[in-house]
């Protein structure tokens, strides 16, 4: 049995599946998911890089923020860091380590809570967080949202790995790729959409504006897993960093912006290698902006990642590096990491910063 077999079963049982339960199967299904089975998803070894696989500053900069956020809040004394969909921990751990070295006070008044639903890459935040026992939990993000916390929440290239809904129009009319079995192999087809009233929605609410015979995404798992956030906090920030853009800059690819990554190469086949590849597609801005408001999130900025990082002390750290260790080699790999935030077309650029307040 392997996952391609799980979705034929699936079908013949229950019928043409609609897009988004292939990429949530793809993602995170218990036997046979990517999220779920791959070891090391990220890195070297991996399918792709995340900031916080670049460079450590990257952690140490969202420390400044989050002292930030306590400081706006008035300096409680219990303030919980959450991080939505912590990967590998390396995220949390910059940031703690960051914390303890340079911001005490506030170290010592930190809980961190993971939200991770993968088992395997809660078990490898575990290990990488094992210094901070004390400091650290586990919890589902539904659990935090009927206990609600005052502090930072931090969700970094979480919502692109968001099972979405693809769509076109077609001479007007909206249709939804579902997955068939076709002469004994998985297929693609365009049908009714499973749930036209949300999609109509979203589409007005985000003024998304489509050409004909473009296909698109539509992420209302986004929005339940933005309400889930929101009613997770009882007041402070959310912090939600990815690729994407606004509404009116998403429908501009024929083919949309669905993709997979295996071995740090880009393809789009979406019905090989189910499991042992990522799936992925951009983030919607507009529509945790505008869908963010209606839960109580107050839009504070939406910025690119690199000008939010500068903004942190991106430019003063590398002058740093520059001054005291010109000639080491580990200074100029350094140097080089944090060039990814800053240079055209590198994921300072390509990468966006929501900042959302709960008041
Ligand atoms: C692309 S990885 C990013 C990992 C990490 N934030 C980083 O920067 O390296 C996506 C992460 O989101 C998690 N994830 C996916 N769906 C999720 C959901 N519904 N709730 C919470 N986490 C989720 C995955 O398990 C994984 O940890």
């Amino acid at each position: 049995m392997n996952l391609t077999h799980k979705i034929k079963q699936r079908i013949l049982t229950e019928g043409d599946l609609p897009f988004t339960e292939l990429m949530g199967m793809a993602l995170f299904d218990e036997e046979f998911g990517y999220y779920t089975t791959r070891r090391n998803p990220i890195g070297k070894q991996g399918d792709y890089y995340t900031s916080s696989h670049i460079s450590a500053h990257f952690g140490e900069l969202l420390a400044e923020f989050a002292v930030r956020v306590w400081k706006e809040l008035g300096t409680p004394d219990r303030f919980y860091l959450v991080e939505v969909g912590g990967g590998e921990g390396y995220l949390a751990c910059d940031l703690l380590t960051a914390l303890r070295r340079n911001h005490p006070i506030l170290f010592e008044k930190v809980r961190l809570v993971m939200c991770e639903p993968s088992p395997l890459l809660q078990g490898a935040q575990q290990t990488r967080l094992r210094e901070f026992t004390s400091q650290v939990t586990w919890s589902g993000l539904s659990s935090l949202a009927g206990n609600p916390i005052i502090g930072l929440v931090i969700a970094n290239e979480v919502v692109d790995a968001l099972p979405v809904h693809r769509l076109r129009y077609r001479q007007g009319q909206l249709e939804e790729s579902f997955v068939t079995v076709h002469h004994n192999n998985l297929a693609l087809r365009w049908k009714k959409p499973s749930n036209p009233i949300a999609f109509s929605t979203f589409l007005e609410k985000t003024g998304m504006s489509v050409p004909d015979g473009y296909q698109f995404e539509i992420g209302l798992n986004a929005i339940s897993w933005l309400t889930d956030v929101a009613k997770a906090l009882t007041a402070g920030t959310v912090l939600i960093i990815d690729y994407g853009d606004l509404s009116d800059h998403l429908a501009v690819e024929p083919n949309g912006t669905l993709r997979c990554f295996y071995r740090h190469a880009v393809n789009s086949d979406f019905l090989e290698r189910l499991g042992e590849q990522d799936m992925t597609a951009d983030v919607n801005f507009s529509a945790l902006m505008v869908y963010g408001t209606e839960l109580g999130l107050k839009l504070v900025k939406l910025d690119r990642q690199g000008d939010f990082l500068i903004g942190l002390g991106l430019l003063e750290k590398l002058e740093k590096i520059t001054d005291l260790e010109q000639d080491s080699l580990a200074a100029l790999k350094e140097r080089l990491a944090l060039k990814h935030f800053l240079v055209p077309g590198g994921m300072g650029d390509r990468f966006k910063v929501l900042i959302q307040k709960k008041v």
